[in-house]
């Protein structure tokens, strides 16, 4: 039996940790796995995390670009994502709830 039910979160991050082992760009190759766990980390210790689902995608079709941050419901992403220019990108996104 399929459930159906709004969504209970404010804002959705998906963060692309997809891997492609060097046989093409992809944003494994930009420490995707460790920009998703350092954001969803931070929206914890912020008392975000009921409000706000940080996940992982596996490619956002952005591979050549770094990691690739799409968020909902703004309808944005970031791309060329890495661990130095996180903090901004952290204080974008969570400043609105
Ligand atoms: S590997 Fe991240 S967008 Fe494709």
């Amino acid at each position: 039996m399929i459930d159906k039910q709004r969504i209970p979160y404010e804002k959705c991050i998906f963060v692309c940790v997809n891997d492609h082992h060097g046989q093409k760009p992809s944003c494994g190759d930009h420490k995707g796995e460790e920009i998703f766990r350092k954001l969803r980390e931070t929206a914890k210790v912020r008392g975000l995390h009921p409000r706000m689902r940080v996940t992982q995608a596996k490619c956002l079709g952005q591979c050549s670009t770094g990691t690739t941050i799409m968020i909902y419901p703004n309808n944005i992403w970031y791309r060329g994502v890495t661990l130095d220019n996180l903090g901004e990108i952290i204080e974008d996104v969570f400043q609105e709830l």
